[in-house]
């Protein structure tokens, strides 16, 4: 089911922890699961020196987060901000289509962390970067979700 990028990253995560009093944090909830991703940077002239993460998830969000962690180091701003969930499911060889939803907790809470840097830099940037909760709704979801609200309306 998953790929070897998918299993190595998983088994060793990379950059698991946190930054000592870090430039950017970035927390971010799966609207799907309820899984939560936390995401630390440290900013050094104008790029991410540092991208630290703790994850409460399952293994696909634990190995996206991995994963970005490792893409971003070295990046601009810019370029970090380019990174979406396709691209980090693209860089760990492909994720299964109902994971899809999985690898938007880590481009979201990279995005965030980049603009709370941003915010607390008073750069105005930081009002271009929108991060939607909900972002992590795919279609093969909404049926996930039908049995509860026929539960909900079972019970009325
Ligand atoms: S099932 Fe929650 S992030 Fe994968």
């Amino acid at each position: 089911m998953y790929s070897d990028k998918v299993m190595e990253h998983f088994k060793n995560p990379k950059n698991v922890g946190s930054i000592e009093n870090p430039d950017g944090v970035g927390q971010m909830g799966n609207p799907v699961c309820g899984d939560i991703m936390r995401m630390e940077i440290r900013v050094k002239d104008g790029r991410i020196e540092d991208a630290k993460f703790k994850t409460f998830g399952c293994g696909a969000a634990i190995a996206t987060s991995s994963m970005v962690t490792e893409l971003v180091k070295g990046k601009t701003l810019e370029e970090a901000l380019a990174i979406s969930n396709r691209t980090v499911a693209a860089a760990l060889d492909g994720l299964p289509p109902v994971k899809m939803h999985c690898s938007n907790l880590a481009a979201d809470a990279l995005h965030k962390a980049i603009k709370d840097y941003l915010v607390k830099q008073g750069d105005p940037r930081a009002d271009d970067i929108v991060v939607k909760e909900s972002e992590g709704h795919e279609h093969e979801h909404a049926h996930e979700q039908e049995p509860q609200k026929q539960g909900e309306e079972d019970g009325k």
